[in-house]
């Protein structure tokens, strides 16, 4: 057929589409090609021939169109639709076990699992919009990502369009799936690397995240990677009632999802996969590294919650680590950020799962005496939780003799201060003019999550430490381009592209700053809940003060008493911590390097603007009819509100919908306030003081959900 077919080439385009997609689906997704590779190419070429000769037939989601983006300069961040936690994991069989317990007091005995493969590869997020692949988001930090929809539209399985044929498609569409590279693939691309003198990756999970990673698409369409997609993060519409039906609508719409994943009932059924699955592993095509356990029931899984980290719903559970022999050359003192000094174990290099590992972390002196490690002898490894490497123990040989008993120095090996025993644990006070701390304290303060320097990474921290650039953490700022191209590694542009990442991180927002200070306990998730407590750095301090009447002068480098009692105001915050806080932040020296940090930064506060809900908590249960659950959870987020799993004294509104499940109860008894659907309307509308107002028509900028009508409503599985 030609393009003088009936109907023009407009219409032949779209007929060659439909077939392309189709045979792209079969081959690709299902494996089950029904045409040869040949007709297939033919075919291509006629719609690639035909678009060239009327480029106006071009649609975005042509299969013409999986690579032909232009290289771009950046990724763009990007906020995922929900967030994208991890898991919970263990190797072991006790912490599943509880993990079934939980699920079981919380849900009763009937609750149901799927399990799957865990696959190791990149996390990623797939939007589609009305059916049509819009865009494909990394991880990231879990609440935003880079923006690789280009590289992601060169995956074959990855389908442009969503099938229709036997199941609407949503609106909206958020799925989250992984990306992997199979075994053979991997070591074909890394023979290519080699014989072109490239770096070849370390193993294939770090092989798909770095092809995904390539700004020029066409680089990341040669790299052979595959998906499967095992999760909806979003849906505009009513969500499948379980992850069962969840794995059958992905499959209907034409997404790959792994042929693995099936029920199981109980810890016993959970066993009995895993071992098969790990039985199987070495002959898998693509690397796993446990297998994940889901609660079937997705409306359960709004009743158990999650944390900031991970899901309560969900379990890894983690294949044994790999484990292999090697000799152990060298301990040496490392000091961290803290002043901690940590034995590390330098051995001769060796392959575990994949990885070359040749330095490991032996904890502190007595985990050296107690497991009678020294140089020289040969020992175990494994790589725990299939990154972090450990030696598990040493190797006896008889014949063989063996080097003194390792001992920690009485001095601290970066600045000779006398070091200080506490617990097992060694310690280095000279907080810091250490060069090993500050050199630490000025990478963590550049860090990604603080204020994100970049080129200020642990090498060139030790550099400007190490020739005397910067004496205490404050001189960052105060860096010149000249004085920096007098250090060797430094040219004119790297010299002036630092001072300009230092200038530009002058401004932040406050979480970042807070999170930079390297306080004890204090994480991300803590310096934004602190950030969004205190609002304003000095409010943060004002709660952190020394006792009334002392002044920090008095008490240069004295540890004051300080009840905290204001920071345990803020969201997470108990005694332990907040006294962490405190003890920390009012020794005299700290006290003075961070106020002088704080004049050379300009936090900001986290965003206010129509914050109408800020201070309030929510609980959602039972279906809504004008949007999804986990739209509302969004609106209300965005109004600064707090939306929760579980209901308590603190608690501000329960927002039941249709058949709601145990939290109205609960609700009910603590004498909690109930909304119903147009409550929540108010609510989003006009904030709490709409809610006493009278009545007026809701107003709702939420499409009503296709089928929601007719449709049985989402409920909360009890
Ligand atoms: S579910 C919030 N299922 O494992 C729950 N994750 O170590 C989302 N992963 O970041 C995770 N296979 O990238 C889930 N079948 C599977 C998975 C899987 C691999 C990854 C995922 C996650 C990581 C956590």
């Amino acid at each position: 057929m030609s393009e003088s077919s009936p109907g023009g080439p407009e219409r032949r385009a779209r007929e060659l589409r439909r077939t392309l997609r189709h045979h792209s689906y079969l081959y690709y997704v299902r494996d089950q090609p029904e045409i040869s590779d040949e007709r297939f190419d033919e075919l291509f070429r006629e719609l690639r021939a035909l678009e060239e000769a009327h480029p106006e037939l071009v649609t975005p989601d042509s299969p013409t169109q999986r690579v032909g983006a232009e290289p771009l300069d950046a990724f763009e961040t990007i906020e995922h639709t929900a967030p994208m936690l991890s898991l919970d994991s263990s190797a072991d069989v006790e912490p599943l076990e509880r993990f079934d317990e939980r699920m079981r007091k919380a849900l009763g005995e009937d609750v149901g699992y799927v399990v799957e493969p865990k696959l190791d590869g990149a996390s990623i997020e797939l939007v589609y919009e009305s059916g049509r692949f819009s865009r494909a988001v990394t991880r990231g930090d879990g609440m935003r990502g880079e923006g690789v929809t280009a590289n992601i539209r060169t995956i074959h399985s990855v389908p442009l369009r969503l099938r229709a044929a036997d199941r609407e498609v949503p609106p909206l569409l958020a799925l989250r799936a992984e990306v992997i590279m199979r075994v053979g693939d991997f070591e074909a691309l890394n023979a290519r690397l080699l014989e072109s003198d490239r770096p070849p990756f370390a193993n294939p999970r770090n092989a798909a995240a770095g092809s995904l990673r390539q700004l020029d698409p066409r680089i990341t369409a040669a790299r052979p990677l595959d998906i499967y997609v095992y999760d909806i993060l979003a849906i505009d519409g009513r969500p499948p009632s379980t992850q069962r039906a969840t794995l059958e609508a992905l499959r209907e719409w034409g997404l790959p999802v792994n042929e693995r994943c099936r029920p199981a009932a109980d810890v016993e059924e959970i066993l009995a996969f895993q071992a098969e699955i790990e039985e199987g592993r070495d002959d898998l095509e693509y690397e796993i590294d446990g297998i994940v356990i889901k609660l079937d029931d997705i409306a359960a899984r709004d009743e158990v919650g999650e944390t900031s980290h991970h899901p309560r719903w969900a379990f890894a559970f983690k294949f044994p680590p790999r484990k292999e022999v090697t000799r152990l050359l060298h301990i040496f003192p490392s000091v961290g950020r803290t002043g901690v000094v940590t034995p590390i174990a330098f051995m001769r290099p060796v392959e575990l799962g994949g990885v070359t590992v040749s330095r490991a972390n032996l904890h502190n002196r007595e985990e050296v005496a107690r497991k009678d490690i020294r140089e020289g002898d040969r020992v175990r490894v494994q790589r725990a939780g299939d990154v972090i490497p450990q030696v598990l123990e040493r190797i006896e040989e008889p014949d063989r003799e063996r080097a003194k008993p390792w001992v920690m120095p009485a001095e601290c090996p970066s600045c000779g201060t006398v070091l200080e025993p506490r617990g097992p644990y060694t310690f280095c006070p000279n907080l810091f003019a250490c060069p090993a701390q500050l050199a630490g304290r000025i990478q963590h303060l550049g860090s990604r999550h603080a204020l994100d320097i970049e080129g200020l990474g642990e090498e060139t921290a030790n550099l400007l430490v190490r020739q005397g650039v910067i004496r205490r953490v404050p001189d960052l700022f105060e860096l010149k381009a000249a004085k920096l191209m007098e250090l060797e590694g430094f040219a004119e542009k790297s010299a002036t592209n630092l001072v300009e990442a230092i200038d530009k991180a002058r401004t932040t927002e406050l979480a970042r700053f807070i999170y930079g200070l390297g306080i004890p306990e204090v994480g991300v998730t803590v310096a934004r809940e602190l950030a969004s407590h205190f609002l304003s750095f000095e409010a943060f301090l004002e709660a952190c003060r020394p006792a009334a009447g002392e002044t920090l002068e008095d008490v240069d480098g004295e540890t004051l008493q300080v009840d905290g009692e204001a920071l345990q105001e803020v969201d997470g915050i108990g005694p332990r911590v907040a006294e962490e806080i405190t003890a920390f932040l009012t020794r005299g020296e700290v006290w003075k390097v961070v106020k002088q940090l704080h004049s050379c930064i300009d936090p900001e506060p986290p965003p206010r603007a129509g914050d109408t809900l800020a201070g309030l908590r929510i609980v959602l249960t039972g279906g809504i009819e004008s949007m999804s659950r986990s739209e509302a959870g969004k609106k209300l987020e965005a109004l600064g509100a707090k939306v929760t799993s579980s209901v308590s004294k603190q608690t501000s509104y329960v927002v039941a919908g249709e058949n709601p499940g145990r939290k109205l109860e609960r609700a009910q008894a603590l004498g909690v306030e109930i909304l119903d659907e147009a409550g929540l309307l108010k609510l989003l509308s006009g904030g709490p003081e709409a809610l006493s107002a009278p009545d007026a028509a809701p107003a709702s900028d939420a499409a009503p959900a296709p089928g929601a009508a007719g449709d049985a409503p989402e409920t909360d599985g009890s």
